[in-house]
């Protein structure tokens, strides 16, 4: 058992009591039926395994109380509609069969309601006010009578919640939704009772507050999550935040205050990646100041991914409990396994961003949200913990390639009972996460690797390293393993040719020695001069990674991509590109968009402008390759020859990132 001094103590949050301190935060994730915005099945799984990991309580994602705000990813469920309730009452009876509470949250997601959708509608805010993810959509300004609408709604929204089964309600007063546009000075320029002072900026709230109270009645718990500070321009300190707190609690209506740290100019700060190294817990101090001003329970976010450090910022005075959302994506039993003493079996969140934020940002609900670390997160409607089975049959596997895709399959394989032994040729686990870890500020994705070794180690897999299987080694392998079964998790080799998306075939002059692959660059294998143009068709976190590791040895960088720019449309959705766009400026790295190269010289390169052809040289000693992969599938076929049932997974099947190769390799050991 866990030793820790708070975590496991119950809390009072108004009339409801939790269990411990360990909330699962708010997030939308796309578990919606993308028409009626009604809750379903993976709805349901997804919350119950939540519950079942041992949280105390679960916040529901922000959801629409008004139908001309319902645009997803910013809403949820279709909380304008008596027709939500049935589906609600199915995920809140899942939660509460593990003695978890759960929340819900009306909102409305004022200009960032992207009315455009149905063209019926416009986005209506507390004033005219464009948004940053689409600049044309301008706000239509609130009258007096929308304001009453909007705020009666809210009161609706929460009646339903209630009669959904929730056991609180929670309003979020932060992220640049409308009740947050009302009290910001960037974003209410009024002139009535609703705008200019502090007291008239918070009025729309205070109504609000008001009229679900009077809704909802004493007996059901009511909270706000406030924005602690804002770091753009202009935003909110954290004394101003404070100073609100104080507000709100003096009218005696809350419960308690949660706390946000963005609004959607500075989401990349709470949704912080891994790459901008904020500390884990990083926003607790400012959650000690908010903390000190009320006597109301107050909780925090900040990639808290620790028992022992969220009992220390409860000890600390930082907060009573904590909110933890991308660590439990990633492991939805991190209090459970807290509580048994098994800390080092959480599996860790690798604030990437890549199958949560940047799934969700990217492509709404008809993507829905998945974990680069954890295969079932969003899965749980067929692979549930509470349906995971022992093989019927036990097998020998055989699993060649220790990268996620390998170590992933061996382990879930090994779980479902199966004698698994893995081989690598590399003196390390990990694959070409052993390269991501060499670039600068990317480490992280290591601790997965180090999770994956540790319960390879735990179930007695037996992990051969330094040993390359090739049709000369095979039989001799094969008569030692007996294997009933072989996964090829041999991943992929980067195209010294530079095929890339757009031209679909190789770079002339690509077979120059001035050329290398960004492998040969991390492994120190390329013999480089001064000057270094990237060639980058990844639009991931590969070119600023070998940028910023060159010019940080002094030498002159510049990366051409085909695109718009080399941070689109990937490390925008997972918010690095604020990040590494500052670093690579700092370093004085050169980004050129819209082109691409005609022909490699031994001076450098002949380049093109590629909307319109026009033709330029760039000087360079090296031209290094972010281009296209290739999978390594030569053992398939030697095994297929042999006759033995195999497998391809991960990049060996098609080169993509971690989330596919841990999804691969998961599906595929649910299966043997
Ligand atoms: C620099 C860099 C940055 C990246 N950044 C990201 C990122 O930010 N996000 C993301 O999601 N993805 C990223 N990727 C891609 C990601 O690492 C891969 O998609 C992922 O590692 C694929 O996993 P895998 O297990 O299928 O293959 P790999 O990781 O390639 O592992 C394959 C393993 O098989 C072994 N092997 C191959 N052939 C044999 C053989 N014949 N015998 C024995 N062993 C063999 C290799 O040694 C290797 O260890 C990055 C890749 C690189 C190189
Ligand atoms: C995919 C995703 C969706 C989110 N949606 C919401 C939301 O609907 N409401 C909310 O209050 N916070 C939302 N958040 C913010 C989280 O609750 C949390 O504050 C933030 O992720 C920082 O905590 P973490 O570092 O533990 O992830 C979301 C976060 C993620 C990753
Ligand atoms: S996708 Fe990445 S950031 Fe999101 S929860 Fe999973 S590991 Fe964490």
């Amino acid at each position: 058992m866990a030793e820790y001094k708070y975590l496991f103590t119950p809390i009072k949050l108004g009339p409801i009591t939790l269990k411990n301190r360990i909330v699962c935060a708010g997030h939308t994730n796309g578990f919606v039926d993308p028409v009626t915005f009604l809750p379903n099945e993976t709805t349901r799984c997804y919350y119950e395994e939540r519950a079942r990991g041992g949280a105390s309580l679960i916040v529901l994602p922000l959801s629409s109380v008004d139908e001309t705000a319902d645009y997803y990813p910013l809403a949820a469920f279709a909380l304008w509609t008596d027709d939500v309730i049935p589906g609600l009452r199915k995920v809140t009876d899942a939660i509460h069969k593990y003695d978890c509470k759960v929340i819900g949250g009306p909102g409305h997601s004022g200009v960032h309601s992207m009315c455009n959708v149905t063209l019926d509608d416009v986005s209506r805010d507390a004033s005219q006010l464009p948004t940053v993810e689409q600049p044309h959509q301008i706000s239509k300004e609130l009258s007096k009578e929308e304001i009453v609408e909007i705020q009666d709604k809210f009161a609706a929204a929460s009646v339903r919640l209630v009669k959904a089964g929730v056991d609180g309600i929670e309003v979020l007063f932060g992220h640049g939704k409308l009740v947050w546009n009302f009290a910001s000075t960037i974003t209410n320029k009024r002139t009535d009772e609703y705008g200019g002072s502090l007291e008239n900026r918070c009025r729309f709230l205070m109504e609000v507050i008001d009229k679900i109270r009077q809704a909802i009645g004493r007996d059901i718990p009511f909270g706000i999550r406030l924005q602690a500070f804002a770091m753009e321009p202009g935003g909110i300190t954290v004394d101003d935040a404070a100073e609100m707190a104080r507000m709100f609690e003096a009218t005696g209506q809350l419960d308690y205050i949660g706390l946000v740290q963005s609004t959607y100019r500075s989401i990349h700060i709470e949704g912080s990646p891994y790459y901008a190294n904020f500390e884990p817990g990083w926003a607790g101090e400012y959650s000690r100041k908010i903390k000190a001003a009320v006597k109301l329970p107050v909780s925090v976010s900040s990639k808290i991914n620790d028992p022992g450090l969220a009992d220390r910022m409860i000890a600390d005075g930082q907060c009573d409990y904590v909110y933890l959302c991308r660590a439990m994506i990633a492991d939805p039993h991190f209090a459970r396994k807290a509580m048994e003493g098994r800390d080092e079996d959480i599996r860790p969140c690798i604030y990437c961003n890549q199958g949560c934020n940047g799934r969700v940002v990217n492509r709404g609900m008809y993507n829905g949200l998945r974990c680069t670390v954890n295969p079932m997160a969003g899965e749980e409607a067929r692979w549930g913990s509470w349906m995971f089975e022992k093989a019927p049959q036990r097998k020998k596997v055989l699993v060649v390639g220790a990268g996620p895709a390998g170590l992933q399959c061996a382990m879930t394989a090994a779980e479902r009972g199966h004698d698994v032994v893995v081989y690598d040729r590399d003196n390390e686990t990990g694959g070409q996460i052993r390269l991501i870890k060499r670039l600068p500020n990317q480490t992280m994705p290591q601790t997965f690797v180090d999770y994956l070794d540790r319960q390879l180690q735990k179930l007695g897999v037996k992990v051969n390293l330094g040993v390359e299987l090739t049709n000369q080694n095979l039989d001799e392998v094969l008569a030692r393993e007996k294997p009933d079964v072989a996964v090829i998790a041999t991943g992929a080799r980067p195209a010294k040719d530079g095929t890339a998306g757009a031209l679909c075939e190789p770079i002339p002059g690509w077979e120059r020695d001035n050329v290398y692959t960004y492998e040969d660059v991390i492994l120190g294998k390329a013999r480089l001069g001064n000057k270094i143009l990237i060639v980058d068709d990844f639009s991931d976190r590969v070119s600023p990674g070998v940028a910023e590791l060159l010019a940080g040895q002094g030498k002159k960088v510049e990366i051409i991509t085909g695109r718009s720019c080399i941070m689109e449309p990937n490390l925008s959705a997972w918010f690095d590109a604020p990040f590494m766009l500052a670093k690579l400026d700092e370093l004085g790295v050169k980004i050129t968009p819209y082109t691409w190269i005609k022909q490699i010289t031994e001076r450098g390169a002949t380049c093109f402008y590629t909307p319109s052809g026009r033709e330029f040289d760039v000087e360079a000693d090296n031209i290094i390759m972010v281009t296209t992969k290739y999978s390594n599938t030569e053992l398939y076929d030697e095994f297929k020859q042999r006759g033995i049932e195999c497998h391809l997974i991960g990049d060996a099947k098609a080169p993509r990132w971690i989330l596919n190769a841990t999804h691969d390799g998961y599906k595929l050991a649910r299966e043997i």
